[in-house]
């Protein structure tokens, strides 16, 4: 029998309950931060069609290339750019993308770039220790495993590894330094570790940990949701995908905080931060993949969906019909409740948009 070698592919996850919860509508305007191979992406498209528009974000220019390849029959409502997330608002403001009515991050990084020897992601294939996502980023893997002292590195293991072993195995990459590829390392650690791990391989922890100090990924990925609050129109859908605890962690407080209107530590007696909440949590609990899905793409089954509602702040409700329903979008009946921000705008044509504490004290 003849075995044929399939390419390798990257299976987008919970692509159902991702168009669900960014709320896709026809005509729609929308950010895939992680465009990746694209998967996401299309399926948005499909669902904004007809006069939905994609703006699609990667740091690595090799998925902007598959991405483009394979949304090429959306090439004149998409725009496609070789940029880290981390500038989302400028990217936005240069060309002139905004209010959009969904913004997507699905976190990490692809199957493809996993299973491409030469990216230095995987210790299932011997490459030299690069990890970057964009090859414009100075510092590699190989950088920090050789050049940081061995409390730098048993802290960098520990904290974006979450790694039980991280003091061992930084004293055996510091003996036995210089270490140059992927499989070096992976042997270390598993000296160092005396292999003890139950399901997951020994490596896995520290290649985690290495991965997201080259990528500088939880620096990252704080600065971009809040970019992405400013750049969500009223009842935009933010909708984040992780597949680590770190990664969760700050997506869970980010969005909690943000629904909140005051965020003064418990105890206080009067409020005194002055916080007013500018998103609604869409799902209380978080989404996971079902079982037939876990069984069908087994990288899916870390997968962790959630989903926050731009919804004014205090400040924003009582400024001009303009800043309020970002009119131009709402006359043009772009938005999902055309007729609550009608009500909304008429309101405030009613008033001198000038003296908008008139209008608040009429209320
Ligand atoms: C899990 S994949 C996305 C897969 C995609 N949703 C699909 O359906 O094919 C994550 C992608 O995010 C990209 N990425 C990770 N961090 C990034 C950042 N800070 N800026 C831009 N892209 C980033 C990676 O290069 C990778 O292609």
């Amino acid at each position: 029998m003849l075995l044929e070698m399939s390419a390798p592919t990257h299976i987008p996850v919970l692509v159902k309950e991702t168009i669900e919860a960014l709320a896709v509508q026809p005509g729609g305007r929308y950010i895939d931060c992680t465009l990746g191979a694209g998967g996401h992406a299309a399926a948005i498209l499909g669902q904004s069609s007809p006069g939905g528009q994609l703006l699609g974000i990667d740091a690595d220019p090799e998925a902007i290339k598959i991405a483009r390849a394979r949304l090429e029959a959306y090439s004149s409502s998409t725009l496609l750019i070789n940029e880290t997330f981390a500038n989302l608002e400028a990217i936005c403001i240069k060309y002139d993308f905004r209010p959009v009515h969904g913004i997507l991050f699905d976190l990490g990084l692809s199957s493809l770039q996993l299973s491409d020897a030469s990216r230095g992601f995987s210790f299932q294939y011997d490459a030299p220790l690069d990890m970057r996502f964009s090859p414009t980023q100075e510092v590699t893997a190989a950088d920090i495993i050789n050049t940081y002292s061995e409390s730098e590195l048993a802290h960098l293991i520990k904290t974006y590894g979450e790694e039980g072993y991280s003091h061992q195995i930084a004293h055996y990459i510091v003996n036995e330094r210089p270490i140059k590829t992927t499989l070096q390392l992976a042997r270390i650690v598993e000296r160092a570790t005396g292999s003890r791990r139950g399901k997951i391989h020994p490596a896995t922890k520290t290649f985690q940990a290495l991965r997201i100090a080259v990528n500088q990924e939880l620096d990252h990925l704080k600065a971009a949701l809040k970019q992405a609050i400013n750049l969500l129109g009223f009842e935009g859908r933010l909708v984040v995908i992780s597949y680590h605890s770190l990664e969760d962690r700050i997506v869970k407080q980010f969005m909690q905080q943000e629904s909140r209107d005051c965020i003064c530590p418990p105890g206080t007696p009067t409020c005194v931060c002055g916080h007013t909440a500018c998103l609604r949590l869409v799902n209380k609990r978080v989404i996971i993949p079902s079982s037939a899905e876990v069984q069908l793409n087994p990288r899916s089954r870390s997968a962790k969906l959630r989903a926050a509602e731009r919804i004014t702040t205090q400040d924003e409700y009582y400024k001009t019909a303009e800043n309020l329903c970002f009119s131009a979008e709402v006359k043009a009946g772009g938005w999902r409740r055309p007729a609550l921000l009608k009500k909304l705008s008429r309101s405030f044509d009613s008033v001198d948009t000038f003296s908008a504490v008139n209008f608040r004290q009429n209320l």
